[in-house]
């Protein structure tokens, strides 16, 4: 008897739920999608980072803005800075897995392998059926503008200049509403 009118409440709770959901499809990630490790980032990989970054980062290549520093994924919605994170991530494995001297070569070992990890695990994120918004999609056109019109070597520098801004962006993406 009391099990028989609690369903209509349950079905209440379901309907409201499932059209809450529907209502902030911006939200959606794939269930599979974990990103917590990305919670906290070790310090080791942050100083192969910045030591990559100091080493060989150097600006004066080219004036392109490929990652806007205005531009931080906190201010977006969740399904949004996935994408964000995916294009920032293809970028960086794309310039720091060109053929290198030997020197930037044995310093890109660790951020490189850390990035092919963060791109693969992030790509296992991306709703299909997202569609960015108006703004990211801006931006993800400009960046592929850039990529398309700008010298490998303004590219490559770029990157190296902006690991750890993307790096940020990874690390807020992994903590959701934290960040
Ligand atoms: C990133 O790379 C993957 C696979 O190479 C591709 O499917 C995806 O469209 C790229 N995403 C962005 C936003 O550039």
């Amino acid at each position: 008897m009391s099990c028989l009118s609690l369903t209509p409440l349950l079905v209440l709770v379901l309907v409201l739920g499932v059209s809450l959901g529907a209502a902030f499809p911006h939200h959606t990630l794939r269930k599979d999608c974990s990103l917590s490790k990305y919670q906290t980032i070790a310090s080791e990989e942050k100083e192969a980072m910045d030591k990559m970054r100091q080493e060989f980062g150097n600006d004066h290549k080219c004036n392109t803005r490929l990652f806007h520093r205005k531009w931080n994924a906190v201010n977006l919605p969740m399904s949004d800075r996935v994408l964000l994170v995916v294009a920032e991530l293809n970028l960086t494995t794309a310039m720091l897995e060109l053929p290198a001297d030997p020197s930037f070569a044995e310093l890109r070992r660790q951020p490189l392998k850390f990035f092919d990890q963060a791109r693969a695990d992030v790509l296992g994120c991306v709703d299909p059926a997202h569609q960015p918004s108006g703004r990211l999609r801006h931006r993800l056109n400009k960046l592929q503008e850039a990529m398309r019109t700008e010298s490998t070597e303004c590219l490559r520098a770029s990157t190296i200049v902006n690991v750890m801004h993307v790096l940020e962006n990874l690390h807020c993406a992994a903590l959701r509403h934290k960040c």
